[in-house]
């Protein structure tokens, strides 16, 4: 859980968000330990801006991984950042109910598990 963390506020310093200025890091522990990180990656068009979740995900995805078990959220904001819609919908979709904490630069933990964050999730057991 440390390292993790220290992976999402390391990762964050990385975010390029010339347009909000706002930088988020996200560390996803994969089942075997690794830990596969993400930042947000803004556009000059806005709508193809990346979340700093997603890009985790599809990182650790895109090297074959399939099994995660948790996500560290790293934003400088006293309210805690969680996870937009769309990146809640992915994490769903790829990772199940895992095991989510939010965390702000003054050391400021929130843990909670997605299903909390996303109730009665849409996903492919509704159709196959
Ligand atoms: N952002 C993330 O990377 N993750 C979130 O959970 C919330 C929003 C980014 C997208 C955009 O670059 C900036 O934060 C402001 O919305």
């Amino acid at each position: 859980m440390e390292k993790l963390i220290e992976a999402a506020l390391a990762v964050r310093l990385n975010a390029h968000a010339p347009f909000s200025g706002f930088q988020v890091g996200a560390a996803l522990e994969d089942a075997a330990g690794r830990i596969h990180t993400g930042c947000n990656v803004e556009n000059a068009t806005y709508g193809l801006t990346l979340c700093a979740e997603r890009l985790a995900v599809f990182k650790a995805v895109s090297e074959g991984v399939r099994r995660f078990s948790l996500m560290a959220i790293a934003a400088d904001t006293q309210t805690l950042t969680p996870p937009c819609g769309a990146c809640r919908q992915i994490l769903w979709e790829f990772c199940g109910n895992i095991e989510i904490v939010l965390v702000n630069l003054q050391g400021k933990r929130e843990p909670m598990h997605l299903a909390d964050l996303l109730p009665r999730p849409f996903d492919a057991t509704f159709f196959s």
